[in-house]
């Protein structure tokens, strides 16, 4: 950001009051092993933290210690700015919790061992007071016995929707679906749904509260006839989630937090493996855009233990805004090679070497899915945020990306 001369005129200066004093450095980034407080930047000059920021906190006790992080106050913005806890060296570690919003004094979580990374991270627009967490080595015998870590609150409502049936085979469970709803609300989705004559197993939402329609075990009409891998009729093999979102705008972290403790539990329940969890576009014929690329994947398999390596480069710029290849009904050995590896990991296209439409949306799939990052990056052009962009545009994908999947499938 650049700061303002004082030779500016002085109405300036009180409009971009907040932003001018906003703190956009970090502070110390290693910590422990004596107890101890970790703050945002500016925390304890009550300055509000800056835009952009990326802060690391490295909080290392003695062996054989756990480390209890408990919240004294944290203000943010509850869409985009975040602390992420890991459970480890790195931010490669499983994710323990992340915190945004409003938190009361109280909230804690406690590692497995005695290493901790902490991260914050604020987007571009809109910042606040921050945070001043209180860390602390803890002894296995003081072990809380309830975390911060909300309970998913499932609420019945399998009464309420007649439009589903049995499964060909009640077990046979593969899939796991997501979707966002476009409508904005519960009982909006709910309706529409109904309507529609269609239903699914679950509705997330905005607040975490999770409201469930139909059994598991029997077969909700979300997913259509698609076809992902060897599975062609999805509705027969998937369970299905609706996540309460427009398509354009941001998940809010306790609602990501529930669908992916949600979706733990019912991965863990049915076996399902990692490739066969799919966002709705992935797999269907190609007019569909849900989950929308504000999903957090990064964060969803985090809580799931899943895919550790996937999301640890950062893409450039420049790779995230290369056109790879443009549509053409030239044929190519290299679209021939990347359309084999997606039809491998289970995406629905013809290996032809021609990079038609069928090609461009489901590489538009793939990476609204694996390269979220992209579609993060366009929703501010030129002070505008573009609506809808993110569902449209396709990008290079990434090879990297595509090759550990495949890999690890
Ligand atoms: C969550 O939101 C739903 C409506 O979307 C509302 O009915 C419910 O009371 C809310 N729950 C909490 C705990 O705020
Ligand atoms: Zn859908």
């Amino acid at each position: 950001m650049e700061f303002l001369k004082f030779s500016k005129a002085t109405w300036l200066c009180i409009v971009l009051a907040t932003t001018v004093s906003a703190q956009s450095k970090c502070p110390a980034s290693d910590y422990g092993p004596a107890a101890g407080v970790i703050e945002s930047p500016g925390f304890a000059q009550h300055v509000n933290y800056g835009n952009d920021m990326s802060c690391t906190y490295n909080i290392k006790v003695a062996e054989g210690s756990k480390i209890l992080l408990t919240v004294d106050s944290l203000i943010t913005e509850t869409c985009c700015d975040r602390v992420y806890v890991y459970d480890g060296p790195n931010t490669h570690s499983r994710v323990l919790i992340i915190w945004s919003g409003h938190l009361g004094a109280g909230s804690f979580v406690e590692s497995t061992g005695n290493v901790v990374t902490v991260t914050f991270q604020s987007d571009n627009t809109v910042n606040a007071a921050g945070f001043s967490i209180r860390y602390a080595p803890s002894n296995a015998h003081l072990t809380p016995t309830t975390t911060a870590k909300p309970k998913l609150q499932i609420v019945n409502w399998k009464d309420r929707s007649t439009y589903w049936n049995s499964r060909p085979s009640p077990t046979d469970i593969h899939a796991l679906v997501l979707h966002h709803t476009v409508d904005p609300t519960v009982q909006a989705t709910y309706d529409a749904l109904n309507n529609r004559h269609l239903s699914v197993h679950y509705i997330a939402a905005k607040n975490g509260t999770i409201y469930q329609l139909v059994d598991e075990a029997n077969r909700a009409w979300h997913a259509g006839t698609g076809t992902w891998g060897s599975y062609t009729n999805m509705n027969d093999i998937s369970i299905g989630i609706e996540i309460v979102n427009t398509g354009d705008e941001p998940f809010p972290t306790v609602q990501e937090n529930a669908v992916a403790e949600l979706s733990a539990q019912i991965v863990k329940r049915w076996k399902i493996l990692p490739k066969n969890i799919v966002a709705h576009a992935d797999f269907q014929e190609y007019d569909k855009t849900d989950v929308s690329g504000y999903f957090d994947f990064k964060l969803f398999y985090a809580a799931l233990d899943m895919y550790p390596g996937l999301y640890t480069t950062k893409l450039s710029e420049s790779d995230q805004k290369k056109v790879l290849y443009q549509a053409s009904t030239t044929y190519s050995a290299a679209v021939k090679s990347i359309q084999e590896r997606l039809q491998k990991y289970g995406y629905y296209l013809t290996a032809d070497g021609i990079f038609g439409s069928a090609t461009q949306l489901v590489v538009e799939a793939f990476n609204r899915h694996y390269c979220p990052e992209i579609f993060k990056q366009e929703e501010i052009v030129n002070g505008n945020e573009v609506r809808f962009a993110q569902n449209k545009r396709w990008y290079g994908i990434s090879e990297e990306r595509l090759a550990y999947l495949v890999a690890h499938s």
